[in-house]
């Protein structure tokens, strides 16, 4: 990459104006980037860009065309069998990030697959990127308005989508963290279910996040535990 595309602000194109890709939309706009809008209706996205600096509301067509990256903010279902059918060959090449948490349906006879890596074989030629499951609608908004930023972990086949994916999240300020490739996308799938299930049970609904606490630094080395566990025994 050049230093140039190292610094140029990526063209974000969201498809799904629901509660996802309206909130992720304010959340790129706010931080100055320029966002393309498209929904199943014209109107929904018109609606949203109006109230939204740098939002412009196109065609599920032109958000796939211009966007270097594009967030699916619509169900799997909706994204494997009417997005991709429609607009799957302009997005070869480019960043596809995936949000989506899949209903149980969603992954009926794929194998016990991700919903990333069914997402993926739909949308050949595309390097998609798992991330932002495991964050509610309301959480992003909240960020949004400088509110407390969980970790984002992310997965994903290609380095390069996965990095300008990081970029993108980190300028929006998220922690990111990288969860590898995009078969470990089952796992940030399992986590966002976790997430749900915590919320529930301790009466907090979705005001529940992650966050990586990256302990190296302030725990003793290996070697020092295994010695004081050895005096033990
Ligand atoms: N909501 C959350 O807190 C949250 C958090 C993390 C991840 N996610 C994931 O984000 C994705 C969207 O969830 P959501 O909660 O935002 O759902 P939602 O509010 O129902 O929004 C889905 C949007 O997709 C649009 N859509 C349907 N068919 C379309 C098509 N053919 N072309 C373009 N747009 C189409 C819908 O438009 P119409 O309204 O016109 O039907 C709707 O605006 C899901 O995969 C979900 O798992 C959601």
């Amino acid at each position: 990459m050049t230093p140039d595309a190292e610094h140029r602000l990526p063209l974000v194109g969201v498809i799904g104006c629901g509660a996802m890709g309206a909130a992720v939309a304010e959340l790129f706009t706010g931080r100055g980037l320029p966002v393309y809008l498209a929904g199943r209706r014209r109107s929904a996205a018109q609606e949203l860009a109006a109230g939204l600096p740098r939002a412009a509301a196109v065609s599920v067509e032109v958000a796939a065309e211009k966007a270097d990256v594009l967030i699916l903010a619509t169900s799997v279902m909706v994204s494997c069998t009417q997005i991709a059918p429609r607009v799957g060959s302009r997005l070869v090449g480019k960043v596809l990030v995936d949000v989506s948490n899949p209903e149980p349906e969603d992954l009926e006879d794929t194998g016990h697959r991700s919903a990333a890596e069914v997402i993926a074989e739909v949308f050949a030629g595309s390097s998609v990127v798992k991330a932002l499951n495991c964050v509610s609608a309301r959480q992003v908004r909240a960020v949004a308005r400088g509110g407390r930023p969980p970790t984002v972990p992310i997965a994903g086949d290609d380095r390069e989508a996965k990095r300008s994916t990081a970029r993108l999240l980190r300028r929006s300020g998220f922690d990111v963290a990288d969860a590898g490739p995009l078969s470990s996308s089952q796992w940030i799938e399992g986590l966002s279910h976790l997430l749900r299930r915590l919320g529930q049970q301790e009466g907090l609904g979705d005001a529940v996040g992650f966050h990586l606490l990256r302990l190296a630094p302030a725990l003793p080395p290996f070697g020092a535990i295994n010695t004081s566990e050895k005096r033990r025994t």
